[in-house]
């Protein structure tokens, strides 16, 4: 391609995801390299990376370890067939998963994204029941405004209208409320009110049965929701009812995992227990997909308990890619990384500075909200009459063109800083923002 300009012929072929396909072919940004905490656009510009590609690269663009583990691997094994075979990759990244995942979350199985764990994980909980000699439990409930991927379960647990209208019927499915309160606008971390909305879900079992009910999956942070930390006590509340009512309690830690809250989990950092747990996302920093679902010890037991002969497929459910050679190799760096230079650790040093920093925008034209946790922010900019979408995204090719990126996510601005960002780059970033916000008033 022309180092500069694309034609029609060269871009019309590709029908992008969750993306304006007219307006991104009418005005193409190309990203063609990337290092450290900055994109390269095909003008050769550096772009500063505020959204650790799509919150995936905490530890910077282009580890050389994780290039050399994956390029070793593909000339060792490029791939090994998934099922009724294994490789050692596999199970050594299972058993490191296991060692950095709190209480007995113990068992670890393999997808290829977030969609694809949060499937697994919602057909693991129905399952479960059924194994257990409960098979009408099995209705999903969700969170508005919380993202769970594009698959049909997923899309029917998540509460992102706009992602779902399209679809028609999915499956048996009912929802909590958010967290935004109008109380706790502009707080800084965990909102002090809320925790009283977890008791809707007694509501929803007083409605459907608790026998009817399999679980309750959340994002503890909720991430392209628009950023929004869990109400002090929340999740130990929604943890409480779960286990009160046999229900399975899921986090789906695709943002949350691997660093961004300042732990190696959301579980860990709110010291709130799940019986499963996604991880995508950083689990490869981004260079190679994997998802990972972690169930609990009396789950993985009970599919192994009713397994019948031992030829038989405990859990007829998997995926071609499932454990990958190349993805386990990459998974395993880039978890070394991690633990090593203590990335978690780090974000919690370095999250005050970026509080604050991110809060200084109070006042800036259309800002009516800001949330912030670890090293996730965002802005709630105030809608154009009509077009909620449109201030954010306006605001984000500005952005784009000044050298930043950001993310849109309807009526939000995004932020998902790389683990490894400097404190100078943090401040021209927001810098960045507040002339944006005050350009485009
Ligand atoms: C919490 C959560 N779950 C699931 C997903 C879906 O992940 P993927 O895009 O890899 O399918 C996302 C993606 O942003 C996510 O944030």
């Amino acid at each position: 391609m022309a180092a500069t300009q694309f034609t029609h012929e060269q871009l019309d072929a590709y029908w992008m995801p969750f993306t304006a396909n007219r307006q991104f072919k009418a005005d193409p940004r190309m990203v063609v390299a990337a290092e450290g905490v900055h994109l390269i656009d095909h003008t050769g510009r550096r772009v500063l990376d505020g959204v650790s590609g799509l919150w995936c690269c905490g530890a910077g663009h282009n580890r050389p370890e994780i290039v050399a583990a994956v390029q070793t691997q593909l000339k060792t094994l490029d791939y090994a067939p998934a099922f009724q075979f294994g490789h050692p990759g596999a199970f050594e990244l299972a058993n490191r998963i296991r060692s950095i995942v709190p209480g007995a979350l113990d068992y670890v199985f393999f997808a290829n994204s977030g969609s694809e764990c949060v499937e697994t994980a919602l057909k693991m909980a129905r399952a479960y029941w059924r194994l257990r000699g409960q098979p009408g439990k099995t209705r999903l409930i969700g969170r508005a405004r919380g993202y769970h991927g594009v698959n049909f379960g997923g899309l029917a647990v998540g509460g992102i209208a706009n992602n779902r209208k399209l679809f028609g019927q999915s499956v048996e499915s009912d929802h909590l409320s958010h967290t935004l309160l109008p109380q706790n606008t502009f707080c800084r971390g965990l909102p002090q009110q809320g925790r009283h909305l977890a008791e809707q879900l007694n509501e929803l079992i007083a409605l459907h049965d608790a026998s009817t009910i399999a679980a309750v999956i959340v994002e503890p942070v909720v991430g392209s929701g628009g950023v929004i930390p869990p109400p002090v006590g929340y999740l130990q509340q929604l943890r409480q009812i779960c286990s009160a009512n046999d229900i399975l309690l899921i986090f789906d830690e695709v943002i949350s995992g691997l660093g961004r809250c300042g732990a190696l989990t959301a579980a860990e950092r709110f010291d709130v227990q799940p019986d499963i747990l996604t991880l995508a996302k950083q689990l490869t920093n981004g260079a190679v997909p994997m998802g990972a679902v972690v169930a609990s010890r009396d789950i993985y037991q009970t599919f192994m308990d009713a397994g019948g002969a031992d030829y038989q497929l405990e859990f007829p459910h998997g995926y071609t890619y499932s454990g990958h050679p190349v993805a386990s190799a990459a998974a395993l760096a880039a978890l070394e990384i991690l633990v090593t230079e203590a990335l978690p650790q780090r974000v919690v040093a370095m999250s005050p500075h970026f509080e604050e920093a991110l809060h200084q925008l109070r006042g800036s034209p259309h800002v009516v909200d800001i949330r912030n946790y670890g090293f996730a922010g965002a802005l709630h900019l105030a809608p154009c009459p009509g077009e909620p979408a449109r201030r954010p995204f306006d605001v984000a090719l500005r952005m784009w063109e000044k050298g930043f990126y950001v993310r849109c996510g309807a009526d939000t601005i995004q932020l998902g800083l790389p683990f490894v960002m400097a404190t100078a780059q943090i401040d021209s970033l927001l810098a960045a923002l507040g002339e944006t916000l005050v350009e485009l008033a």
